[in-house]
């Protein structure tokens, strides 16, 4: 099959297209799909660099990409939920994923049915960054009507999921941004922008029952006076200095979170109900066929993105 591959780890130079890669077989808990589409999450970036090297191996060649749409080709023998044809999306949870190929297997407990109205080349953008942004939110934060939230990162991948989740759980949501991104916050409408271009931002700064710090870059340190007691800072960088201020925060009434996106059905199901109700978008920066994804890994990693890059895999395909 055709399948985007790296032999090595370093820049986006790495990559190399083949057509000859195998087809994965899935295992008894897995399904094997064609793949539609594909989209970029920073985890891949950073696999593609090496970062995870010794945790996680180097089984080369290596196919990155955990988001995934597509269609379901074979399923394995305990593999019951699906059948071949129905239309699913996910996050793969094969050690480096395997999205970025004609073919990709993984467990089935991560993937959902797709609703027939939602495009294949858009769904794949939602599976990694939405269920970050969900389960940062309600399962880290808590997160209730008439809630401060903040939210750093506010128009990247997790960032623009996560201002649309707060809102439609009734939160009052402030979003912390650079400079520009006029059409996407117009999108989302958060309650509150913050530039943190601004000399004076973190003067801007109110506070806040949550402070989901998706880009990384506001510490717990920087922003402990700001959360309300009882309320919560979340990190989607799991680091050694938060591990530190739990206690202390404990003491003070607040908490100090960090998470690892789990890939649940059930909240892809949520995803796929709020896609179809039109209570929840994807903002699609460019869409970059397979042949170009060493293009779409440098675009995505120049931190100019807004919203989901893409990866269009049938588009390449020589079928
Ligand atoms: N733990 C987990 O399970 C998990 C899951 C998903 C993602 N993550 C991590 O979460 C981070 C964000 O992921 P993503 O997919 O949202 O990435 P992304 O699409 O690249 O978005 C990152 C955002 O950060 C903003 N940013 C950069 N510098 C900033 C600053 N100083 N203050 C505020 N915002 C700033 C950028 O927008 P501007 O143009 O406004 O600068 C950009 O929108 C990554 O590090 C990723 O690895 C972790």
């Amino acid at each position: 099959m055709k399948a985007a591959c790296i032999n090595s780890f370093g820049n986006e130079n790495v990559f190399e297209i083949i057509d000859n890669h195998p087809v994965p077989e899935p295992k008894e808990d897995e399904i094997l799909i064609k793949v539609s589409s594909s989209s970029i999450n920073p985890v891949d970036y950073k696999h593609r660099m090496g970062n995870h090297k010794y945790i996680l191996g180097s089984p080369f060649p290596i196919v990155l990409g955990y988001d995934v749409a597509g269609i379901v080709e074979k399923t394995g023998s305990n593999a019951l939920d699906f059948k071949p044809g129905d239309r699913v999306f996910g996050r793969l949870n094969r050690k480096y994923g395997g999205a970025l190929a004609e073919y990709a297997a993984a467990s089935e407990s991560c993937f959902a049915k797709l609703n027939k109205n939602i495009p294949l080349n858009e769904a794949a953008a939602y599976p990694l960054a939405a269920l970050t942004a969900l389960q940062a939110l309600r399962d880290k934060g808590k997160i209730t009507a008439g809630m401060q939230v903040l939210i750093t990162g506010a128009t990247g991948g997790v960032g623009h999921f996560a201002v649309q989740i707060a809102k439609l759980y009734g939160a009052h949501v402030t979003a912390v941004c650079g400079a520009g991104h006029e059409t996407i916050l117009e999108t989302l409408q958060p309650n509150e922008i913050i530039r943190y271009t601004e000399s004076n931002y973190i003067n801007q700064l109110k506070t806040y029952d949550i402070i989901f710090d998706c880009a990384g870059k506001l510490s717990y340190r920087k922003t402990q006076k700001l959360i309300n007691k009882g309320g919560s800072y979340i990190s989607t960088l799991p680091r050694m200095p938060i591990l530190y201020h739990k206690p202390l925060a404990w003491l003070a009434g607040k908490k100090v979170k960090t998470l690892l996106m789990k890939p649940e059905r059930s909240d892809l199901e949520l995803v796929n109900n709020w896609i179809m109700d039109k209570k929840l978008f994807v903002y699609i920066d460019q869409t970059f066929p397979l042949d170009a994804v060493a293009e779409a890994h440098a675009y995505a990693q120049s931190g100019m993105t807004e919203g989901k890059i893409v990866i269009d895999v049938i588009k390449s395909s020589p079928n």
